[in-house]
């Protein structure tokens, strides 16, 4: 298969390049898209053979289900039956935006996309691109991030391209993405509801549109045990480079490591360079925004350049940096281990 890939105007997307997408997207084919958070490997939610593509070209594991994308609250309202008054406030307050909501689904969703359960998650995407390819297709679109299965997510559409090109029809290119880091994944279905993915939208966001005691937490996701994973596709290593990553505690630490004659660092504050074999590449992050936008490009760059380690000095915890430390989490091993 041939893998095209298209400029789109982020602010005005150009219609015949929308019609161009929604027509692959009417006929079961895959085509990668923006969303705020990261790029997204959309089919048609409501083509269960289409779905199955997502699945083929990711290499994903059947068990692990899609998020789907839709248009706004009333259009996710016609794929469950139980909207309740915490989902609306959330999706009042947060949509569109990067939170999924999983909630019971209608049988219009095929059982491929929920991997078999009886709950699937739903977002109301932010960027016009999406939107404008959603109301086109007239379709929901499911949308896992568009990276080869356990492989870092994609932030541009090059980073698609390198993981996908020759498995998609097509790559909507309409730059990178703002938030950086995927979407925070709530689920609603339990009770109290529970986040089962910390993202860019954090507990203290989350609490205000519950009742008291109808929001578990906030305990933090690394108190869980690895082999536990809170979602089925939450497994303990995930979103990884293929270089050698290590992770250690703080910058402190970095100062203990034997470096190879390749390595880089990866840091979310200031390092005292002076102090390290001047070959050592580094990439610093000091600010949260930033550190999400630019996670996942600064782990590929580092994983592009052919080097024999890459170590990874975690943020602290709390906040916004929650999240960051979840996906360095997955894509790190201790130091120690
Ligand atoms: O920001 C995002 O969420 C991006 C963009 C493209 O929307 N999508 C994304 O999809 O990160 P994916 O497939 O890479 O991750 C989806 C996560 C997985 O951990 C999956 O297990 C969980 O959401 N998930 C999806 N549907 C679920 C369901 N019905 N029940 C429980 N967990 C679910
Ligand atoms: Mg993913």
């Amino acid at each position: 298969m041939k893998t095209r890939v298209r400029a789109v105007d982020v602010d005005h997307p150009e219609p015949e390049i929308i019609e161009e997408a929604a027509a692959i997207l009417s006929q079961g084919g895959l085509v990668a898209f923006a969303t705020e958070t990261v790029y997204g490997l959309g089919a048609d939610a409501t083509n269960a053979e289409a779905v199955g593509r997502i699945f083929e070209a990711k290499g994903r594991p059947s068990f692990n289900p899609l998020i789907v994308h839709v248009e706004g609250v009333a259009h996710a309202r016609t794929f469950t039956a139980a909207w309740t008054e915490s989902a609306q406030r959330l999706a009042d307050r947060f949509w569109p935006g990067p939170l999924t909501l999983i909630v019971p689904k209608t049988p219009a969703i095929p059982a491929i996309v929920t991997a078999g359960g009886p709950s699937v998650g739903l977002r109301v995407p932010a960027p016009k691109v999406a939107r404008a390819l959603i109301a086109r297709v007239d379709a929901p679109l499911a949308a896992p991030s568009a990276n080869r299965s356990n492989r870092i997510s994609p932030t541009c559409a090059e980073h698609v391209l390198a993981d996908l090109d020759g498995r998609i029809d097509l790559i909507l290119d309409s730059g990178p993405t703002t938030v950086g880091l995927e979407s925070t994944v709530l689920d609603l279905t339990s009770a109290p509801a529970r986040i089962l993915r910390p993202g860019p939208i954090g507990w203290h966001d989350l609490a205000p549109s519950f009742k008291k005691g109808d929001l578990a937490g906030p305990t933090s996701p690394e108190a869980r045990p690895p082999d536990r994973p809170s979602s089925p596709g939450m497994l303990a290593v995930h979103y990884a480079p293929r270089t050698r990553a290590l992770r250690v505690e703080s910058v402190r630490d970095v100062l203990d490591v034997a470096w190879p004659e390749r390595a880089g660092v990866l840091a979310f504050e200031r390092l005292d360079r002076d102090r390290l074999p001047e070959h050592v590449v580094v990439i610093e992050h000091p600010d949260p925004i930033g550190a999400a936008q630019n996670l996942y490009a600064s782990l590929h760059s580092l994983d592009a350049q052919g080097l024999d380690l890459i170590v990874v000095a975690m943020p602290p915890p709390g906040g916004v940096w929650d999240a960051v430390r979840d996906r360095l989490r997955r894509a790190t091993t201790p130091l120690e281990a």
